[in-house]
């Protein structure tokens, strides 16, 4: 007995083969739901951003929403190093991809369909941006947590309270485009102790430290003597502090170090005139102690 076709079933099938047809592909691509629309940097731009970047080898750049592919290209092409593009709409990795072959730079970049709120970008040394403010916001503390070290360069929109360390104006035609760079701070926030010697004498210290992204305020204690620290920013994880020990106005005693965790290890300079002797120094951070950076 033959078995009848539904009119149901013939258009369950059309609607099987057209989800593989290349139209349909297209229409699901234009779906894509974009937390910022495709412009892309003009070069001029794109020039004083990489130079903000200072790339180096050994560097990984990151482009969060990568467009046409033009800042990883450029930042391969110029500086041969690896570089990673993100971008949520697949057409512009197609694009991308395409450009990367005519430039030449196949090797060395790779281009990844990706939401940013849902990729790890954590291997990132330099991370570049030209999305909103409201994609930046949502991004902070993500950007916060990386590598202490790590520059991230946005054109034309900030981070809010998290103030820029560097920032340049780019004029074009009738605008003017902006580029911001931060770099990501070391949290050195909580309670630091060490002790150093002096000739005969030992003495104790401990560092209190409150931090709001990279600038920080300290109070020294050395033996219970309370010295306030002028604010100071913390450069990456580079830190450096000086105070003059008390009851001696011509010895400077200048702390410079590098954060890693609870760890904060570097030199002691004691200058007295022009004489200098140096120390080993190291702190050690209380457990529990630290707190967020960034609110
Ligand atoms: C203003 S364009 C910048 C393109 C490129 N970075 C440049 O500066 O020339 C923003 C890009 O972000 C992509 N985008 C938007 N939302 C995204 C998301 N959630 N994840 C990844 N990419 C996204 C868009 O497809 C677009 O290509």
């Amino acid at each position: 007995m033959k078995r009848k076709i539904s009119s149901f079933q013939v258009i369950l099938f059309i609607f099987f083969i057209w989800g593989f047809s290349p139209v349909a592909q297209e229409l699901q691509a234009q779906e894509v739901r974009l937390d910022v629309p495709f412009v892309p940097t003009p070069y001029e731009v794109i020039e004083d951003m990489l130079r903000f970047a200072e790339l180096k080898k050994g560097d990984i750049l990151y482009d969060l929403g990568c467009g046409d592919g033009r800042i990883v290209i450029e930042a391969a092409k110029r500086a041969g190093i690896r570089a990673v593009g993100i971008d949520i709409d697949p057409e512009r990795i197609r694009e991308s991809r395409e450009n990367a072959k005519k430039a030449g730079v196949e090797h060395l970049v790779e281009f990844r369909r990706a939401d940013i709120f849902e990729t790890d970008f954590s291997e990132a040394t330099v991370i570049t941006m030209y999305l909103l403010p409201s994609v930046n916001i949502r991004l902070r503390p993500t950007i916060l947590k990386l590598k202490p070290g790590t520059r991230i360069i946005s054109h034309d929109f900030d981070m809010d309270e998290w103030q820029a360390d560097r920032m340049t104006y780019v004029p074009i035609d009738y605008s003017v485009h902006t580029v911001y760079m931060w770099i990501v701070p070391a949290n050195i926030s909580g309670i630091w102790d060490w002790s150093f010697e002096l000739g005969k004498k030992k003495y104790s210290c401990r560092l209190e430290v409150s931090q709001v992204y990279q600038f920080y305020n300290g109070i020294l204690y050395i033996d219970d003597l309370r010295i306030p620290l002028p604010e100071a920013k913390v450069v990456g994880d580079n830190v450096e502090f000086s105070v003059f020990l008390p009851g001696s106005a011509d010895t400077e005693l200048i702390f410079s170090g590098k954060a890693n965790g609870a760890q904060l290890t570097g030199t002691l300079t004691v200058q007295r005139g022009a004489k200098n002797e140096k120390q080993p120094w190291k702190a050690a951070r209380r457990p529990g102690t630290a707190t967020r950076i960034d609110y």
